[in-house]
């Protein structure tokens, strides 16, 4: 065509990678981490244990993973100065927008761990990403809703320290529920690694360029705040709220299938899986379970999104286009029965991801082979032309 310049076939982009950490079959519906199913990790293991196996490769000894998690504990909090960071933020800003700014400012805090060429350096940047998210994440929550932040406590497994940093007040004790952290390590686990989505994607390509791995990590967080991402268990939830009750269900489902209208069901569909998102069959079981025992079975949004997940599966639209609940579809459900915002579940999802995108950040910096990822494109622009005077025009 006149004006588009070819490009060569040959190329192939530097954005796809090879990559030994999780393997995602999206006809089957199957989903490993280091060989290793999700079901049977969500099942059997717990997050700090799964974040040994992404970083590392292989399920760790008894001492391996009390060295790990000792390691993991002891980075909890963040530097005394970090405070004042939060405080340039106003009160009604999204947790998200709080995340970002602060692991980006962790480069300017943890000097000694962010020369990418010294594996010592990487390994402690590491911890300290894994280690710190549920910390700055928790302050990003506190902030916004005027409490003051909650210190973490070595006593603790890692998702209670989360909870009772978010919802401790100094006025009482507070006591975890194990329910409540068992639910809550669960969905972390479900959401660590995902393959090479958009923010994973987005994390390897600032790697690329050597950038710091604080950087690299907030570059990630930035991507999977949109609402096609990561933030859709918040869209999600939000439209569920809307729908409101089973008999609206219609309504929504035309306007989803309405070329003309944007709307899309949230928590539906994948770029990848077109069967079952085996994480979303996983987390319904644990809503089922977590709403049970907190008594809140007959939670209206769970049935609104058990009718809808119905009532879409038995459309041939949803059918044909192999649209199915992904990972976000329940997620939300469980996270408001446990207390939290619709605006904390994104930072819980990149809190969760953490552990991934450290994970392939650091294969990306192993590969010998790697160079700066460079897309290129193809131009469908103006042909060359001469520059014409403002008087000419
Ligand atoms: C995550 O990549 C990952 O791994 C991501 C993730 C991870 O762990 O990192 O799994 C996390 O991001 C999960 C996805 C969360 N997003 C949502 O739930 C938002 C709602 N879903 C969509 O916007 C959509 O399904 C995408 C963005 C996820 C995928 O969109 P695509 O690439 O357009 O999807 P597709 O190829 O599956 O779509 C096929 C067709 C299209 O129609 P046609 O153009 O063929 O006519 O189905 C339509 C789409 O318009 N479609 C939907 C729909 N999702 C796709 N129609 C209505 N509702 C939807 N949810």
């Amino acid at each position: 065509q006149a004006g588009v310049f070819t490009y060569d076939p040959g190329f192939t982009s530097t954005a796809s990678c090879e990559s030994t950490i999780t393997y995602i079959d999206g006809e089957e519906g199957i989903l490993l981490h280091r060989g290793y199913p999700i079901d049977q990790l969500a099942g059997k293991s717990h997050y700090l244990e799964v974040c040994f196996l992404l970083l590392y490769g292989y399920l760790p000894t008894a001492t391996e993973l009390e060295n790990f998690e000792t390691t993991i504990t002891r980075h909890t909090m963040v530097h005394e100065q970090m405070i004042n960071f939060f405080r340039g933020f106003r009160r009604d800003a999204h947790p998200m927008a709080i995340i970002v700014g602060v692991i980006g400012a962790m480069s300017a805090f943890y000097h000694d761990s962010t020369d990418i060429n010294d594996p010592r350096q990487r390994e402690v940047a590491s911890h300290r990403l894994i280690a710190k998210m549920p910390t700055i994440a928790a302050m990003a929550y506190k902030y916004t809703v005027g409490q003051p932040f909650v210190y973490p406590r070595n006593d603790l497994d890692y998702a209670s320290n989360f909870l009772r940093m978010c919802f401790a007040v100094p006025a009482e004790e507070y006591e975890v529920n194990p329910i409540l952290a068992r639910a809550m390590d669960r969905i972390f686990t479900l959401h660590a690694d995902h393959e090479q989505n958009a923010s994973t994607s987005t994390v390897r390509l600032a790697s690329s360029s050597g950038a710091n791995p604080f950087a690299c990590i907030a570059a990630g967080i930035a991507c999977l705040w949109g609402p096609a991402h990561g933030g859709a268990n918040q869209a999600c939830l939000e439209m569920l709220k809307e729908i409101g009750t089973p008999d609206r269900i219609p309504e929504f489902i035309a306007r989803a299938k309405d070329k003309e209208d944007p709307f899309r069901l949230m928590g539906f569909g994948h770029r990848v899986y077109k069967n079952h998102d085996p994480r979303a069959t996983v987390m319904k079981q644990s809503a089922d379970e977590v709403l049970d025992l907190l008594g809140v079975e007959d939670n209206p949004l769970l049935q609104v999104a058990k009718e809808l997940e119905r009532v879409a599966l038995s459309d041939p639209y949803f059918a044909d286009k192999k649209l199915f609940p992904n990972v976000d579809f329940y997620s939300g459900i469980i996270l408001e029965a446990m207390g939290f915002p619709t605006s904390m579940f994104t930072p819980i999802f990149a809190l969760s991801r953490t552990v991934g995108w450290i994970s392939q950040w650091k294969e990306q910096l192993s590969d010998p082979a790697h160079k700066i990822g460079r897309p290129r494109q193809l131009y469908l622009g103006e042909t060359e032309r001469d520059y014409s005077d403002i008087e000419n025009r």
